[in-house]
């Protein structure tokens, strides 16, 4: 489990330039989770996964991973952190010796190292065929499972994505979801996705945190959180598409996916049903 109780965070902290970023925030993941964090572009997003993946020093409050405070450096194994546009990241010559570089500093044998590599393009969905490839040759959508590949060749418990689609055309981005929460998710993982795309929350998460200008504003259920206009508005989030349709022609029910959506119209209008 992981335990954020209190946080807080300023930037530049003591200067005429400081920017308040968190503000008491306390929550937990829980093991086996898919927890979304969803908020307008400087809520805060950023800042705390990176509290919680050890990389930003805590001001405030406390995190714990397992019960190991954030600033134990055998945290280091259990959290995996794939930031945006990670991709910008790659710089060795093929795919494999990029997936392989995190994993080499941790004293692992290089037939480990290899067997781990192989595993992670296999989760990804990386064909074993573009191991020797440079990643340079690759598609945008592939050089981001490289990047993620990379990450989970260190085999976190606790896997958090920073927007992982952003930027991916929508056959690429589709794909890239389909393996997180396919064969990543299965691995075992437990998953932190920020994200502000409200379709995919609904789609994938269990839970959703929603920040605005650093507090917290709603953890709960996506279908809790759609019923509650006002913390959307607040928050500078909408409702999925197919949920605002229904909203406009008059169907207040909280529908949040195109299947409840074909039920409802259907029995509304009396239509027959397709299948
Ligand atoms: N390195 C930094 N120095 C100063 N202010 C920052 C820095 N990084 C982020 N901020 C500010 O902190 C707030 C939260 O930013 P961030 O965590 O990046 O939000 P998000 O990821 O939700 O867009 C914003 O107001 C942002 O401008
Ligand atoms: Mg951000």
């Amino acid at each position: 489990m992981i335990s954020v109780k209190d946080v807080s965070y300023i930037y530049m902290k003591g200067t005429p330039f400081e920017k308040t970023a968190l503000e008491n925030i306390s929550f937990d993941v829980a093991e086996g989770e898919v927890l979304a964090i969803a908020g307008h572009t400087g809520s805060g997003k950023s800042t705390l996964i990176q509290i919680m993946a050890g990389l930003i020093d805590l001001q405030s409050g406390f995190v714990e991973i397992d019960n190991l405070p954030v600033t134990d450096k055998k945290i280091r194994r259990l959290v995996g952190i794939v930031f945006q546009y990670p991709e910008h990241q790659l710089f060795e010559e093929t795919v494999e010796l990029d997936i392989a570089f995190a994993p080499k500093n941790f004293e692992l044998s290089d037939a480990e190292i290899s067997a781990r590599v192989e595993e992670a393009m296999r989760l990804v969905g990386l064909p074993p065929e573009l191991k020797k490839v440079s990643p340079f040759e690759l598609s945008g959508g592939q050089r981001r499972r490289v990047a993620i590949a990379g990450i989970l060749a260190l085999k976190p418990k606790y896997l958090i994505l920073d927007e992982p689609t952003a930027g991916l055309d929508p056959l690429a981005k589709e794909n890239l979801l389909k393996e997180i929460f396919g064969t990543v998710k299965k691995s075992g993982v437990t998953i932190i996705l920020v994200s502000h795309n409200m379709e995919d929350i609904v789609r994938f998460a269990n839970r959703v945190i929603v920040l605005a200008q650093g507090k917290i504003l709603f953890n709960g259920t996506p279908r809790e959180l759609f019923v509650q206009d006002k913390i959307l508005a607040r928050a500078g989030l909408e409702p999925p598409p197919i949920t605002q349709l229904l909203h406009k022609l008059g169907i207040e029910e909280n529908i949040l996916s195109l299947d409840e959506a074909e039920k409802i119209i259907l029995r509304r209008f009396h239509l027959p049903n397709s299948t």
